[in-house]
């Protein structure tokens, strides 16, 4: 059986994933087959922090550039990663996880209030945590959450598990020639404006030596290789 070579991670899946090839919403079959990859990963004894996104529902980004209040529209986003962190802990659930679902904004009859010591014990006790809510405060994506949680509970490395399969120095849609990097400084993703994560996201993760691996959520089986150490996709460091 495969091995950990992490006592602990922080998995980001984006909101997008759930949605499947239907681009909104949460795809029955698509949640459940992410849910057995992270139950491979899970078996192996690794603990896992879980953030999602809320792409699939509502893009406050998206809204705020049609001239939605940025605030209001993270917010309803930040509303949004809470109805996914939901979805999941069924899914991880009926997968056979132990699931427990935290969020940054209180809502108690829904979820446990995010307290840091607590998730941190959840993990100990083999439970997988979802961070639902993002951060809390709007103008901070959830790709600064992950960056945030995984090192609040002392996480080795964020995986951001995503469509693509690791990070090119061009487009790989648009140019044939596109190199994908083995590895890749955070100063170069910056510099290059490589879109990764976003810079906050980065330069949290620069700052404090966190490495992100990123790597293509849809081949079945990738979760665990990565939890085994093998470089199926780009790793930042
Ligand atoms: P231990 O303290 O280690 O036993 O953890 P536990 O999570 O099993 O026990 P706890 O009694 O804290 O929680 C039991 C269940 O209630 C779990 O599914 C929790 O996620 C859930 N729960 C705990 N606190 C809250 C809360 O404030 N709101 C909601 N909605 N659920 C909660």
């Amino acid at each position: 059986m495969a091995k950990s070579v992490y006592k602990r991670i922080l998995l980001k899946l984006s909101g997008e994933a759930l949605a499947g090839a239907q681009g909104t919403g949460i795809n029955a079959q698509v949640i459940a087959q992410i849910a057995q990859d992270v139950k491979a990963a899970f078996d192996t004894g690794v603990q896992i922090g879980v953030v999602i996104g809320g792409g699939n529902i509502f893009r406050g980004v998206a809204a705020s550039a049609q001239g939605m209040d940025r605030a209001s529209s993270d917010y309803m986003g930040m509303l949004a990663t809470c109805i996914n962190a939901l979805a999941l802990q069924d899914a991880f659930e009926k997968a056979g996880i132990p699931t427990r679902v935290q969020s940054a904004i209180e809502m108690a009859e829904i979820a446990e209030p995010y307290i840091r010591r607590k998730a941190i014990r959840h993990l100990e006790k083999g439970r997988l945590v979802i961070f639902g809510a993002g951060t809390g405060n709007p103008y901070f994506t959830t790709d600064t959450a992950a960056s945030l949680r995984a090192m609040e509970i002392n996480a080795e490395v964020i995986m951001k598990a995503t469509k693509v399969d690791g990070i090119y120095d061009k487009d790989p849609k648009k140019h044939a020639d596109a190199k994908k990097y083995d590895t890749i400084s955070y100063i170069e993703v910056l510099k290059q404006g490589l879109q990764v994560m976003d810079s906050t996201a980065i330069s949290l993760c620069m700052d404090n030596k966190l490495p992100i691996m990123t790597f293509d959520l849809a081949k079945p089986g990738n979760i665990l290789k990565a939890v085994a150490g093998e470089n199926i996709g780009t790793v930042v460091k």
